[in-house]
């Protein structure tokens, strides 16, 4: 069957498409229906079911006659580590951990928070957490104390989980005194935590409360898989929205289950055993997904790399991992290929490797730009596939799906909608847009499997933030169009989110943080184009007059707070002050003119804006930091 008949299939019968995908998942109590409709519009999926995560990821595979095959490729050329995991090892490893947890007191349901560098033991700790039906979340360790004691209050953890430090090219960021930092300024207070020791930098335990990963595993019991109900969560990630509170987007585990592990071979087309490698970070959902769960799922070798596309130690680092560890399938971001391309043009490092291992590049994160899939395809000569997803989801809403058919490729284009995935354009009052006409993307409900029921802690905002605008449709917050023949294009956002090297941010959040300096009396922060990380953010500043420090100061004070009160992930370098920003008559920041002041691009002057003088003030003011060259 083609992907015109898989797709139409899916569509037409859901419950059949979905039950029979489910049958490659081990059931403790296996699922009577897919769909569970009674709480509509909130869907759920196989909720009579029972399973455990861990047992498919892990176990399983042990159980089969795969305990010698490689789990986790450990590739750090920050610590210079190679290590590799076999299914057997990390059985082992997971219930120890997990026998640990239970030995204080975690149960199924308790929330774990994990803050963890890019090592083996982070998806140790995942699966620990899904062995013994704790929540895990998983917070990126790009994140500043204040952002965990956000999450921390959010989630009402029983432990925390962390490694001592976190290792970044030229720098050791130490993890320990952020996570007491962290501690201390949380409501919220966990009953322990347990720290895995790196030797770069040690933490400091505190007697009681920290425990070290090592210790606290001696003598203890291992844990076994715990069942749990098919719509248990199976974790909770934070992302960001338009303001400075994160949305805890909840996984279903059932659905996570079938769902990913449908994806590896059709979407990635890789058989298990074949070695996957997605270049992210567990703090991501591209690493909770294809990082942790969907290859162990499936059965696959996973590949956790600590570094970067390039100075780590230069821009052949990817092709000697793809070399080194026979990798068929590489997922990125673009940006990481724009960074290798920037200081390898030509691309010529390829050639001092062996990369024909090598099947297919996926990309996804952020917008995919026409040059670099070029490159892509020209220096590794492999398919270079561009497809599109967001944290809600999980896993690809628009993809090429070649392990069903290699479709066209569209550059520009995540090719078409996913089996399951009914998207549409729609306008601002909720009709349907002809093909090519640009609108709010959205996905008619029910979603599929593994997707976000709701939100943590937080139905009212679900219903605010993805149902309510299109009734009956799930909202996306990315704009676009859909072609004549069903390939879709992502073009922007429709809310205050910016993509800054893949990472997701909320210029909302950053304005909260700004809006508290004590000199600011009004601010702004937009998302500017980068050629490197996508888009930056650029905030501009109205200060109280009386103050008496000067706008160097400011600026730079600015810069700092947002460092550390959301972290060195947030990319926030350049601000500037301003006399007055642009609004419209009825009060509103005029964010998307700014934008194209900032990009030279040209612009409509908006209708109702109040003092069109003011665009000239802003355009001086970015000319200042290097932007709106004319
Ligand atoms: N712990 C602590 N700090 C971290 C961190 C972590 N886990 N990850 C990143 N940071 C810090 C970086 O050190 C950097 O700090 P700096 O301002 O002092 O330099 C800052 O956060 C921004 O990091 P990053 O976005 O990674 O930018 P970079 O300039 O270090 O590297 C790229 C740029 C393009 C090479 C990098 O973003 C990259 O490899 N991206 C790949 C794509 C990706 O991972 N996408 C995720 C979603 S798929
Ligand atoms: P995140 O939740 O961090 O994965 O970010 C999701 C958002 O990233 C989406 O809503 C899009 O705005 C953007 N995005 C992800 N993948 C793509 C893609 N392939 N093309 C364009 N934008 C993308």
């Amino acid at each position: 069957m083609g992907y015109r008949d898989v797709y139409t299939a899916a569509q037409a019968d859901p419950e059949t498409f979905w039950m029979d995908a489910a049958k490659a998942i081990d059931w403790v109590t296996p699922p009577t229906r897919a769909l569970n409709p009674d709480k509509a519009p909130l869907f759920e999926w196989f909720t009579d079911a029972e399973v455990n995560t861990c047992w498919n990821a892990v176990d399983r595979h042990v159980e089969a006659g795969h305990g010698d095959r490689a789990a986790i490729i450990y590739d750090s050329p920050v610590t210079d580590t190679q290590t590799t995991t076999t299914f057997a090892d990390l059985q082992a490893q997971t219930a120890s951990l997990a026998g640990a947890l239970a030995a204080k007191g975690v149960t199924k349901g308790d929330r774990v928070i994990i803050y963890m560098s890019m090592v083996p033991e982070a998806l140790v700790a995942m699966l620990a957490c899904a062995r013994i039906g704790a929540i895990h979340s998983v917070v990126f360790g790009g994140f500043a104390a204040h952002e965990l004691a956000v999450r921390i209050d959010d989630a009402k953890p029983k432990a925390i989980i962390a490694t001592s430090c976190g290792i970044e090219p030229g720098r050791i960021v130490e993890y320990k005194p952020l996570l007491d930092a962290a501690l201390d300024m949380a409501d919220f207070k966990p009953d322990f935590t347990i720290v895995f020791q790196r030797e770069q930098a040690v933490g400091t335990l505190t007697e009681g409360r920290d425990f070290d990963w090592n210790e606290i595993q001696n003598g203890v019991a291992p844990a076994y898989c715990v069942p749990v109900s098919g719509d248990h969560p199976a974790y909770i990630l934070y992302t960001s929205g338009t303001t400075g509170q994160p949305k805890g987007v909840v996984r279903p585990t059932a659905g996570h289950l079938v769902a990913l592990n449908w994806t590896m071979k059709n979407i990635y087309n890789v058989d298990p055993g074949d070695v996957y490698w997605a270049a992210s970070d567990v703090g991501w959902v591209v690493g909770h997904s294809y990082i942790c769960y969907a290859p162990l799922i499936h059965g696959n070798t996973t590949v956790v790399f600590e570094g970067k596309p390039v100075g780590t130690p230069d821009a052949g680092t990817f092709w000697r991992v793809i070399q080194d560890h026979n990798v068929k399938v590489l997922f990125t971001a673009p940006t990481a290929f724009r960074a290798i391309k920037r200081m390898d043009p030509k691309g010529e490092m390829v050639a001092d490797y062996d990369i024909s291992s090598l099947r297919t590049l996926f990309l996804a994160g952020e917008r995919a730009d026409p040059d670099t899939i070029e490159w892509a395809e020209k220096t590794l000569n492999v398919p270079v596939i561009d497809h599109w997803w967001q944290t809600e989801t999980g896993y690809a809403i628009a993809a090429n799906p070649i392990g069903i058919e290699h479709l066209p490729v569209k550059i520009g284009s995540p090719s078409v909608a996913m089996p399951g995935w009914d998207v549409q354009i729609l306008d601002e009052a909720g009709h349907p847009l002809p093909p090519g006409d640009l609108g709010a993307i959205v996905v008619k409900l029910p979603l599929p499997p593994g997707t976000l029921p709701t939100l943590w802690n937080a139905a009212d905002r679900f219903h605010k933030s993805y149902l309510n605008h299109f009734p009956g449709y799930y909202e996306t917050g990315d704009a676009g169009y859909i072609d004549a023949d069903g390939y879709l294009y992502i073009m922007a956002r429709t809310d205050d989110v910016i993509n800054v090297a893949g990472h997701r941010l909320s210029t909302g959040g950053m304005e909260e943080v700004l809006a508290g300096h004590p000199d600011v009396a009004e601010c702004a922060v937009i998302g500017v184009t980068d050629e490197l990380k996508g888009q930056l953010p650029v905030g501009f500043l109205c200060t109280n007059s009386g103050t008496t420090r000067t706008d160097a100061e400011i600026v730079a004070d600015c810069i700092k707070r947002v460092r550390d009160n959301i972290g060195p992930v947030a990319a926030f370098k350049l601000a500037c002050v301003v006399p007055r920003l642009p609004k419209t008559r009825s009060g509103k920041i005029l964010r998307g003119t700014m934008v194209k002041i900032a990009d030279a691009q040209d612009f409509k002057m908006p209708a109702t804006i109040d003092d069109p003088t003011i665009l000239d003030e802003i355009k001086v003011a970015l000319q200042g930091i290097g932007y709106a060259k004319d």
